[in-house]
């Protein structure tokens, strides 16, 4: 097995960055493929805590080299902070590289944002503000500048140009302050230096890797339900998060993905606006909370919290071919009596066990659950499946046995020893 994939199967902050950790040691490339500044992924080990906004959660493994893809939008001052924390804790950073087509955000997307959410009144997305949506709009209105860009100083201004006096249209429209292209342009020439080594073209970079028998691992942001295509549109991120988004955003041949292995908390969460049909409104959901740190990596908005679904996951399934599953975050279901997983929505007297296109419809998807016992027992410090308390199997192998997956990987707490693979 020479590449795999790790995706969200829900809203994001499924456990994508301690899987793609404790992985990475297996692997001689890791390339997180999608989204920006947007992604909040936690690793934890030797008792050390760090959270990444863009760099791929391969950087703690020192031979892996970790690349950013032309799939992905990048905040470079946000990349430049990142680098130099990882570098004053003491982690090598040499292994890192940017894809030379992977676009900038600049200031006046993180403005365009925060406006294009207001206009949007009681229907806005909620999003991160990180101005994500506007530079992907860049891209695809062809006037996007990409890293390569920065190497070429006459054509960066030039598209630089005629990125601000577009922007600075738009911006005073509403009344916002505007923007200096020179100011801009200055402040990021001073960053050329600091990144220049490190543009690659990473679609040669990868295919010659996947050709001479190495090991690569892609790492998703977000989830499949904030896929722009397959996820709760319009609720949804501005990329494609879905596994099959990956050839694409790596500049590599679809023949090359052999395994994709989807994330899943034993549960559900949710950050932001829109329908979450297993959510929880008592006081199980504030438990839950509270013991699994339900807040937001990147924004530290409390997450909703719902049950387990097993629609979503067949979802997943059949957008994303998962062929595996990783069950994070069980030891938070610890000391509930009863648990509940939803196998089925009913949608205007009908039962369905798919996800319709429309968020109206999807806003009535009643779920149709199913009770399990729960268990008592602390798990957080067993290393193999057997050992788990008996409600716990059963708990994953229903999973397993709805889904038609197969269960990997079980996650019992965040720091990379907590690990059960099967
Ligand atoms: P990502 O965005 O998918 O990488 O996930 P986040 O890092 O945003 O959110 C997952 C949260 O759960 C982080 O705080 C992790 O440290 C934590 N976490 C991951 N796996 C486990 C687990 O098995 N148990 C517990 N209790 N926490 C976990
Ligand atoms: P990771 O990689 C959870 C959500 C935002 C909002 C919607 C759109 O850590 O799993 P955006 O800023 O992307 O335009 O916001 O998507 N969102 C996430 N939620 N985890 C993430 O990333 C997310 N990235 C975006 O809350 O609802
Ligand atoms: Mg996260």
């Amino acid at each position: 097995m020479n590449s795999l994939i790790v995706v969200g199967t829900g809203w994001g902050d499924e456990g994508k960055g301690k899987l793609t950790d404790y992985l990475s040691s297996k692997f001689d490339v890791c390339v997180r493929y999608q989204g920006g500044n947007n992604a909040g992924h936690t690793i934890k080990f030797n008792n050390k805590h760090f959270a990444l906004n863009l760099i791929p959660s391969g950087i703690f493994n020192s031979t892996t080299m970790n690349i950013l893809s032309n799939g992905m939008v990048i905040d470079l001052k946000v990349l430049i902070k990142e680098l130099n924390s990882l570098i004053s804790q003491g982690i090598n950073c040499e292994n890192l590289y940017i894809s030379n087509r992977a676009h900038i955000i600049f200031p006046y997307h993180i403005a365009l944002d925060e406006i294009f959410e207001n206009l949007k009144g009681d229907k806005k997305v909620g999003t991160t503000k990180r101005g994500i949506g506007p530079c992907y709009v860049d891209k695809y209105m062809r006037i996007g500048i990409r890293f390569g860009d920065l190497l070429n100083k006459n054509s960066f201004y030039e598209k630089l140009s005629l990125n601000v006096d577009y922007a600075n249209k738009l911006l005073s429209l509403f009344g916002n302050t505007t923007f200096d292209k020179d100011e801009i342009f200055n402040e990021y020439m001073s960053y050329i230096n600091i990144i220049k080594t490190k543009i690659i073209d990473s679609s040669v970079f990868i295919t010659n890797a996947l050709n001479e028998n190495k090991k690569v691992i892609f790492e998703g942001a977000q989830g499949i339900m904030l896929c722009l295509d397959h996820g709760t549109y319009p609720y949804v991120t501005s990329s494609s998060p879905s596994a099959s988004s990956v050839a694409l955003n790596c500049g590599i041949a679809p023949q090359y993905i052999q395994k994709v292995l989807g994330i899943t908390k034993a549960y559900s969460t949710r950050v932001g606006e829109g329908t979450l049909p297993t959510e929880i409104f008592c006081e199980i959901s504030k438990k839950i909370r509270k013991i699994g740190n339900e807040y937001g990596t990147t924004t530290g908005r409390k997450r909703r919290i719902g049950w387990l679904d097993t629609v979503i996951l067949k979802h997943g399934k059949r957008i994303s071919g998962i062929t595996d599953l990783a069950i994070t975050l069980l030891d938070v279901l610890t000391g509930f009596e009863k648990l509940k997983i939803c196998i089925a929505y009913e949608l205007d007297g009908k039962t369905i066990d798919f996800i319709p296109s429309s968020i109206e419809e999807f806003s009535r998807c009643k779920p149709i659950y199913i009770e399990l016992d729960g268990w008592s027992e602390d798990i957080t410090q067993i290393k193999s499946f057997n050992d788990l308390p008996d409600n716990a199997k059963k708990y994953i192998k229903t999973i397993e046995n709805i889904t038609k997956i197969k269960i990997s990987i079980i996650s019992v707490g965040p720091d990379r020893n907590q690990t059960i693979e099967i």
